[in-house]
């Protein structure tokens, strides 16, 4: 298995390009489900989460095509899918597939839309929390689908075809809403979606399926009213940059110290988070081609947070705003309000010297004056990250293990790092 050896203390300067957003090319990729027609996305992250996506799909019977990184373009542009769902051949999403990754639970909706029948695996336990899919059944049950669960598969049927219905969450969900949001695309008439996830990623998938022909109101908001069609065409959409990525390489410059262009992304994909690190001290300032992240030489100031779905403090940076906070001048608290189970990296921390208490979803993290190198294990994605900031603030050698789970969501992450300076590389199992 591959590492990650990371030697801390130098700061970072430069430009680092960002990639599209993962959490929008997956479910952007499922909408392609929803027509015979060619859905081309451009800006696709090279990610295992993609890679993974993609052989699901093609079980599916999409053909895709892939054009790669243009020559010359710009260095955040990604890849071109060209992905084409003329006839489902197949209407099972197996286990041994789903099972590694959650967000292809999300062809639910659209297979059960196009094709009046769908049968998923359960996602499965995830390290992060329970997570349920609940909300997603009793989404789909209100737009008319049959549900039945049976040997770990969810078996839904709708034979006359969806129709459209009013689908209240009793709680935000992201892919909930994204599974709504795709069936109602093809359901018969009017469906409203209340209580709806805002995220920037549930936009980016609304305003492609406008583009497939479908009439959807109130994009970007709670509250989302979608005239289902019988048929949706082919598109052309860009995938929106990814702001999970944008905030976690603006943490590591805080963490660093320096000044870097994060390049091609957007400050109001993330305003909480860039107010956040504002309150520690950094300076964020927009540029023609994206956000500037500078800290000079003073520490950082203590935080108090809580994760909340979008606009708040997204669950997604909560890590990696404590890997920062474990040498701010005093004391934070991060209160994790979305997951349950997320806390897997202050152990990690801890090996480096942090000094972190966790009392049921909160953790109180006392800064300290110097963080030490040592190993450490990646445990999911973003607790992984949080250990390269880690990292990059230590003294001396550290070395992450089981870096796949970087893998899953970020593109070329040692080589934007080092290019702005950082003392990282990749140690390839033999
Ligand atoms: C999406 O996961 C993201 N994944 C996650 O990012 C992100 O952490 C999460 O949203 C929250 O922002 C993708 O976009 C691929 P949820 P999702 O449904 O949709 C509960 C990453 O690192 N819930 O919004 O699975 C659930 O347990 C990943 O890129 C139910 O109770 O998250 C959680 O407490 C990790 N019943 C809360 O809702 C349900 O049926 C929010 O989860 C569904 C969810």
């Amino acid at each position: 298995m591959d590492r990650i050896k990371i030697i801390g203390g130098e700061r970072l300067n430069g430009a680092i390009p960002i990639s599209g957003a993962k959490n929008a090319a997956l479910p952007l990729m499922i909408a392609s489900l929803l027509t015979e027609d060619r859905l081309t996305l451009k800006n696709v992250p090279n990610l295992a989460d993609v890679n993974l996506l993609a052989r699901i799909l093609r079980n599916h019977g999409v053909d895709l095509a892939v054009d790669g990184k243009r020559s010359g373009g710009a260095p955040h542009l990604g890849e071109t899918f060209h992905l084409t769902a003329r006839d489902i051949s197949d209407t099972t999403a197996p286990y041994e597939l789903v099972s590694r990754m959650r967000a292809s639970f999300w062809v639910l909706g659209p297979l059960l839309a196009r094709m009046g029948q769908a049968k998923v695996s359960l996602p499965g336990g995830c390290a992060i929390g329970t997570r349920p899919v609940d909300l997603h059944l009793a989404a789909l049950r209100d737009l008319g689908a049959e549900i039945e669960i049976e040997s770990g598969y969810v078996i839904a049927r709708a034979p006359k075809g969806l129709v459209g219905g009013h689908i209240i969450f009793p709680k935000v969900s992201v892919g909930a809403t994204h599974n709504a949001l795709l069936a109602a695309a093809l359901a018969k008439g009017e469906t409203m979606i209340e209580n709806a996830a805002r995220e920037p990623e549930v936009g980016d998938v609304a305003s492609c399926l406008v583009k497939m022909g479908a009439e959807i109101e109130g994009i970007g908001t709670s509250t989302l009213r979608i005239q289902g069609k019988s048929r949706l065409e082919g598109a052309v959409h860009t995938v929106l940059p990814d702001r999970i990525e944008t905030g976690t390489f603006a943490f590591a410059v805080a963490a660093t110290g320096g000044d870097v262009v994060l390049e091609g992304t957007r400050r109001d994909l993330l305003k909480t988070a860039f107010e956040t690190l504002a309150q520690t001290g950094a300076s964020v300032t927009d540029t023609d081609n994206g956000v500037r992240i500078a800290r000079n030489g003073n520490g950082l100031e203590p935080v108090d947070v809580e994760t909340q779905p979008f606009p708040g403090f997204p669950t997604d940076l909560q890590a990696q705003l404590m890997a920062l906070m474990t040498r701010a001048h005093g004391t934070s608290v991060i209160r994790e309000t979305i997951f349950e189970n997320r806390f897997m990296h202050v152990q990690e921390l801890a090996r480096l010297g942090a000094d972190i208490k966790l009392h049921g979803d909160t953790a109180t993290i006392k800064g300290v004056k110097s963080l030490t190198g040592a190993p450490v294990m990646a445990t999911d994605l973003r607790a992984s990250v949080s250990l390269v900031i880690a990292g990059l603030m230590a003294e001396g050698e550290t070395m992450i293990n089981r870096v796949y789970h970087l893998d899953r969501g970020f593109e070329r992450l040692e080589e934007k790092l080092s290019r702005c300076g950082a003392r990282i590389e990749r140690l390839t199992a033999g």
